[in-house]
């Protein structure tokens, strides 16, 4: 028997909890995939994949977890010996420069401390200096809650004339993002986190200077060969068998975000970034991420003074249900995270709020008064930079 126990608060960054319409639309029955109906939802699941990317170029639906379509850029515009730079602030940057080493690139990293955002000028000079025919972005990351200016810096990388790639697996839909008007030449992300569906999809969006490259780069590849994709998709279909299910899942909640309206997502996301933020520094706690460089979709904590972060988070879990997540690799033990991404309500956040206070304290460590995070986070809600937000709160259930 399947127990099954109400999962109170994943407030990890992704997976995301799933809206019911989602699960539903999930446990269809199996359609054939060659079929009409299923080229009808994978054309409107295209469409719909555009507009949160905001792009009119082609996008790409993969069988794979966020890393999948990651490798899939790397493989299609990379080849021995391609010089190229990758900015890594954090684990997922970090990706980018193993992923482009796999492929044997001649891979310049551009070193920026975990915790804070890469200039302009930073990257100009290192462009200036290696001469890059790629560079590989992070837009939010994950590790540590930074959102880098990808507008500023794909504008950089513009002038110099080097492709961009950017990962925006736990952002897009949730953070403002704009593939065209901001010239991404790949944008990247994953189904679990602000797209509120389960791991196993990611998706691509592929500019027309990009598709030119990839007919000239010669690096061995099969199932990541994105022409297949875009052939296929002129069609209506994959090239291999699709991850139906989640395909039903994906139509389902691409339908949830329109009804929201993706700048509302935005807002609300943005709302959230707030309430979070405000809300822990009411329980004088430290934020690692300074403001400017903050996520709206993931917070993180620097480890109270004398508090065992990974026993406290596991006593929260339990207590309260409220799971957060834990610092990687050499923040592990230094910092917890807050997801707030996806389908994630203002509500919620108190309650999250609530629970790290109560359980802290019986750790020991004397947060402010009973309540105070909770009321600094509702109270955020009114400052001037959500105050748009605040009417995306008060509207919340007529939302989806
Ligand atoms: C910013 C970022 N990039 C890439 C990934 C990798 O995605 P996946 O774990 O789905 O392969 C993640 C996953 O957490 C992520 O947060």
């Amino acid at each position: 028997m399947i127990m099954t126990k109400k999962e109170l608060g994943l407030r990890i960054p992704g997976p995301t909890p799933l809206p019911p319409e989602v699960t539903l639309a999930m446990s269809r029955p199996m359609i054939n995939h060659r079929g009409a109906e299923f080229r009808n939802l994978w054309r409107e699941a295209l469409a719909g994949l555009q507009e949160v990317f905001q792009t009119d170029n082609e996008c790409i639906i993969l069988a794979g977890s966020g890393t999948a379509a990651m490798e899939a850029a790397v493989a299609n515009l990379v080849e021995p010996g391609t010089p190229v730079l990758v900015v890594v602030g954090g684990k997922f940057g970090q990706r980018w420069a193993d992923l482009t080493k796999a492929y044997k690139a001649a891979t310049f990293e551009l070193q920026v401390p975990w915790g804070e955002g890469v200039s302009t000028e930073a990257l100009r000079e290192a462009i200036a200096a290696h001469r890059p025919e790629v560079v590989f972005l992070t837009h939010n990351e994950s590790s540590t809650g930074v959102r880098n200016d990808i507008a500023s810096l794909c504008a950089v990388c513009r002038e110099a004339g080097c492709l961009t790639v950017v990962d925006a697996v736990s952002s897009l839909g949730g953070a403002e993002f704009y593939t065209d008007r901001w010239g991404v030449d790949i944008t990247v992300t994953g189904s679990q986190k602000c797209l509120m569906l389960p791991p196993g999809l990611s998706f691509l969006a592929v500019s027309a200077a990009a598709w030119q490259r990839i007919k000239k780069i010669n690096s061995p590849r099969y199932y990541f060969d994105l022409e297949r994709y875009r052939q296929a998709n002129k069609i209506g279909e994959a090239p291999f068998t699709p991850a139906v299910s989640l395909v039903f899942g994906l139509v389902e909640s691409l339908r949830l975000i329109r009804s929201e309206g993706l700048e509302r997502s935005w807002q609300r996301h943005a709302l959230l970034q707030q309430m979070t933020r405000r809300g822990l520094e009411a329980l004088h706690l430290e934020l690692l991420v300074e403001e400017k460089w903050a996520s709206p979709t993931v917070t993180a904590v620097k480890s109270p003074p004398g508090i065992d972060v990974e026993k406290w988070r596991k006593e929260v879990a339990s207590r309260t249900g409220v799971v957060l997540s834990g610092g990687q690799d050499h923040l592990k033990g230094r910092i917890f995270r807050v997801g707030h991404m996806g389908y994630i309500v203002p509500l919620e956040i108190l309650a999250t709020l609530k629970a790290i206070e109560t359980t802290l304290r019986a750790f020991g460590y004397e947060a402010a008064g009973p309540g105070s995070g909770s009321a600094a986070s509702a109270s955020a809600s009114a400052s001037a930079a959500v105050r748009t937000a605040e009417e995306v709160w008060l509207n919340w259930p007529s939302m989806f």
